[in-house]
């Protein structure tokens, strides 16, 4: 069993550093952040991410998970070192390497043994052979041996655990085939299919997949554009396309689009990369602009049904950027409330996780207790986020306590044919509107 230190407790860091403790290896997880670690080592979790908590609890209870801001501590014995921390863009969509200086500084400074360094920071292609400069340049020619491997990251919010524990692939890119092996060894348990390839494809990798996954979500948001003008729905067209194997049902749900940390910030950050390389990124581009675009068109179909957004109440469920997390970033929840706000609409929202992190974002928004307490004297009410609670709703009590008859279902979960015949008037997203 290895020791390994975890430099950054974000969702990626503290999962990945939990998980292996799991698998039973020793874990030290670091952040510079003294609240964050004060806050871990009393068992309060700085996110919400089921399964997560109780993970934790039995591997600090086993002995063989603990939190600290020192790396002298952390770094100690340690065969492992993998920097978790976050790289947010920049205005031009760069992404801000700040935090991964600042830990592979600490790195360098604290080296006094050999370490694979595993970079699971989604990158900018190229890092991996800076990270190795930048420590040579640190510590001379006394620098201990030291191989640096990237490990992209593939877990998604709301199913983090489960993710890392039953990946699709492993991903691993070195100069060095034998840290690469000793990397892989940490996950061989796992029984998942492990990719050895070179630093640069591995990182490449990371952005390409997202980046893919952000383009099925766009494409499938365009066709259902097209379905809305032309009568056809959206949710069979996704169903028909997704029994072929060579497309596949995933990922194919149309909605208000994408947001969160990573789709915004990679997709942006890869355009960013392609342009400054000569190359031109025409689709990501577009991937951008069509997903932007849904956040509009729900407040267009908002404004048309109401005749106008000035001074109408609206309610929206959900705030999160997607369902089981209490992650705001990019949320196109938020979006859209801010751009009801500036068109003169008071807003009023529920969220089973994300209520503090909204009201933080967008002070203006008032916060209700349930869902029902959203649709009081509300004109109209948006579905935003799809958690499981709004699935079922009772809907007689929804039209009792609204203002107004306008629902619009952002990410096509409820029965519009039913909720018209209750005398609502339903709007989805590229779904015939019922009669
Ligand atoms: C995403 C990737 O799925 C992970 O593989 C990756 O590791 C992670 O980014 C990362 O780079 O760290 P995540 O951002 O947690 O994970 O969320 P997803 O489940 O991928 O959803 C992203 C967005 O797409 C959400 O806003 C979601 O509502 C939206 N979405 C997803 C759709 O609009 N339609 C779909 O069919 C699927």
């Amino acid at each position: 069993m290895a020791k390994i230190c975890v430099i950054g407790t974000g969702y990626v860091g503290l999962v990945t550093g939990t998980c292996f403790a799991d698998m039973g290896h020793t874990v030290t997880c670091l952040d510079i952040d003294e609240n964050r670690i004060h806050q871990l080592q009393q068992g309060i979790m700085p996110i919400y991410e089921p399964g997560l908590k109780q993970l934790v609890d039995q591997n600090v209870e086993a002995g063989r998970l603990d939190f600290t801001t020192s790396y002298r501590e952390a770094l100690k014995g340690s065969e492992f070192a993998l920097i978790a921390v976050g790289t947010p863009s920049s205005d031009d969509g760069e992404a801000d390497m700040r935090y991964v200086k600042s830990a592979v500084d600490s790195i360098a400074q604290h080296l006094d043994h050999p370490i694979i360094i595993v970079n699971k920071s989604t990158v900018p292609v190229g890092t991996g052979d800076w990270v190795a400069e930048l420590i040579h340049e640190q510590n001379g020619k006394g620098t201990p041996p030291f191989s640096v491997v990237s490990n992209p990251e593939f877990l998604r919010e709301g199913s983090a655990v489960n993710d890392f524990m039953q990946p699709d692939r492993v991903v691993l890119g070195s100069t060095n085939i034998e840290a690469a092996n000793r990397v892989a060894d940490l996950y061989q348990v796992l029984r998942s299919p492990i990719m050895i390839t070179d630093l640069r494809t591995a990182e490449m990798i990371k952005y390409a997949s997202n980046a893919f996954l952000a383009a099925r979500i766009s494409f499938i948001n365009e066709i259902a554009n097209i379905c809305e003008s032309l009568g056809a729905d959206v949710r069979e067209v996704a169903r028909g396309m997704g029994m072929d194997k060579r497309i596949g049902p995933a990922f194919l749900d149309a909605g208000l689009g994408w947001g969160g940390s990573c789709f915004p910030k990679d997709v942006k950050a890869l355009t960013y990369m392609a342009a400054k390389s000569g190359a031109h990124p025409q689709l990501l581009r577009a991937v951008m602009d069509i997903n932007m675009n849904q956040r509009s068109l729900a407040v267009r179909k908002l404004e048309q049904a109401l005749g106008g957004l000035e001074g109408k109440v609206i309610g929206v469920l959900g705030l999160s950027f997607k369902p089981n997390t209490d992650d705001t970033r990019d949320s196109p929840a938020l979006d859209i409330i801010r751009m009801l706000l500036k068109a003169g609409a008071s807003v009023q929202g529920f969220d089973p996780q994300a209520m503090q992190a909204s009201k933080a974002e967008v002070p203006e928004l008032t916060l209700c207790q349930n869902p029902y307490d959203v649709a009081k004297g509300a004109d109209g009410l948006l579905l935003a986020t799809e958690w499981n609670e709004f699935k079922s709703l009772d809907f007689g009590r929804i039209k009792a306590n609204m203002r107004g008859r306008v629902i619009v279902d952002g990410r096509n979960i409820w029965d519009g044919p039913e909720l018209q015949k209750m005398g609502l008037n339903y709007f989805g997203v590229g779904v015939p509107n019922p009669k």
